[in-house]
């Protein structure tokens, strides 16, 4: 019998073979995934820029977040040595984040980029220049550009400044009340933190309410926030005094949503994710699965450092289509891909809409999805801004192409467990993005 799951390096890239023929009929054990990627950027930055020690647990070791920290780093912050167990940052001070001697090099993370620009652009004095890789210099930054310049920001870049590289020359920035046209948290937490250096309040207004880890980590550091729930909008007042904190990250649920799909479709299976996040933010994967009718409870439900967490038991079920669009998309905003999976395996046609922000991620997870998915035999029709896709072809294997996205590595490597015959994954290694130990995880599930 050839091995399940199986790795070929060559000189540039990596290949994951999936040869699910020799899999007893089963996904089982007691798993722990990664720290979150969003807290784990944010817990870095606000050490960064706040005063005195901020310790770190639980920090996701992905190449996202290293970024992050190598960018901090190289504007004055001392950052240990990376690990999972505590890390500390050593922060410079609200407005004390130095003119580094390099570019600023955001690597894949669009986080990093988003969320930065907002702290660059309030450093009055100083130059700033930041890039990323091929993937993010192609992906839209005028959605964070636009606003700051209304703040007063002075922003270069190609393609009438949309586009990284950009330059930056920070400036006094003055209040305002943006009224976001997307529901995106990168959009929200920019302003936010270019409003940590203004003198009085920023007030972001979104369409339906993206993840609020910023609102509840700038709280604890010591910033003033009023959040009106009634319209989506947040107001932080300016100038606050930010103290280091202890920070525990909680497991990323965008990570457990491979294995929860992974044990809903492969028959026989019983899992248990632990210390899973679960702020009603990012919560919309557990509410569509359940639509779905999947076999998921959540048992020691406790409240870390000022995040809800849990632990979740998933067994497998005979999926149903649902329809996913709305308020529930932000939610569940980098699930879409793994859901195309779970609904490749449910009964009858699931929509999904109102996603057409998937174009513009790590891939066009849209388009990707639809050609991938369907080189396996799925049924799948990419819509503008979603996918429909009707269930219960059965998937064969076939030699798949992560695009370099690693959500679309993994949502693949998800769907070969249940297609005859082997999947090739390749460009596999763009897994380390967010889940550096995502293979190892796969292979001891399924032993
Ligand atoms: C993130 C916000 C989301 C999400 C991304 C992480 C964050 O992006 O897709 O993976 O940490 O704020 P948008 O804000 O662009 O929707």
């Amino acid at each position: 019998m050839p091995p399940i799951v199986s790795l070929q390096n060559d000189a540039e890239s990596q290949k994951l073979l999936i040869n699910p023929s020799s899999l007893g009929n089963a996904v089982k054990g007691s798993i722990a995934i990664p720290g979150d990627k969003s807290i784990s950027h944010r817990a870095l930055m606000l050490g960064a820029i706040a005063e005195g020690t901020t310790t770190i647990k639980g920090l996701l070791l992905g190449e996202d977040p290293r970024s992050t920290a190598a960018c901090f780093r190289a504007m004055g912050a001392e950052i240990s040595e990376l690990n999972s167990q505590q890390i500390t940052v050593q922060g410079v001070g609200l407005g004390n984040l130095q003119e580094p001697q390099d570019l600023l090099d955001a690597g894949n993370s669009g986080t990093t980029m988003r969320l930065m620009l907002g702290l660059l652009a309030s450093h009055p004095h100083r130059l700033f220049m930041v890039t990323g890789d091929s993937s993010l210099r192609s992906r839209p930054m005028s959605r964070v550009v636009k606003p700051l310049m209304q703040m007063g920001a002075e922003i270069w870049g190609r393609k009438d400044n949309s586009l990284a590289p950009l330059a930056v020359k920070g400036q006094q920035l003055t209040s305002i009340h943006y009224y976001s046209p997307i529901a995106s948290a990168q959009v929200k937490s920019c302003i936010l933190l270019a409003g940590l250096m203004v003198d009085g309040k920023t007030t972001v207004t979104e369409p339906a309410l993206s993840r609020d880890h910023s609102e509840r980590m700038l709280r604890a550091f010591g910033a003033t926030l009023d959040i009106d729930a009634a319209t989506n909008s947040v107001t932080l007042t300016g100038q606050p005094t930010l103290r280091g904190q202890q920070v525990i990250v909680p497991g990323d649920i965008s990570s457990a949503a491979f294995w929860l799909v992974a044990a809903a479709i492969v028959p026989g299976s019983d899992l248990l994710i632990a210390n899973v996040g679960v702020n009603p933010t990012r919560t919309g994967i557990l509410e569509a699965l359940a639509m779905m009718e999947a076999d998921i409870t959540r048992e020691n439900e406790r409240v870390v450092a000022g995040e809800p967490v849990a632990d979740l038991r998933v067994k497998h079920s005979q999926l149903q289509a649902c329809e996913i669009a709305g308020d529930l998309i932000p939610r569940l905003i980098d699930e879409i891909p793994i859901l195309a999976v779970a609904a490749a395996f449910a009964r009858g046609k699931t929509v999904i809409k109102d996603a057409a922000e998937l174009r513009v991620k790590e891939s066009d997870r849209l388009a990707v999805m639809a050609t991938e998915l369907g080189k396996m035999g799925a049924n799948i029709t990419e819509l503008d801004d979603g996918l429909e896709i009707v269930g219960g072809n059965d998937l064969r294997g076939a030699e798949l192409d992560s695009f370099t996205d690693h959500r679309i590595a993994m949502s693949l490597a998800i769907a070969a467990l249940n297609a005859s015959g082997q999947t090739t994954v390749h460009r596999a290694e763009a897994a380390s993005i967010s889940y550096p130990n995502f293979v190892s995880t796969l292979m001891q599930i399924l032993n």
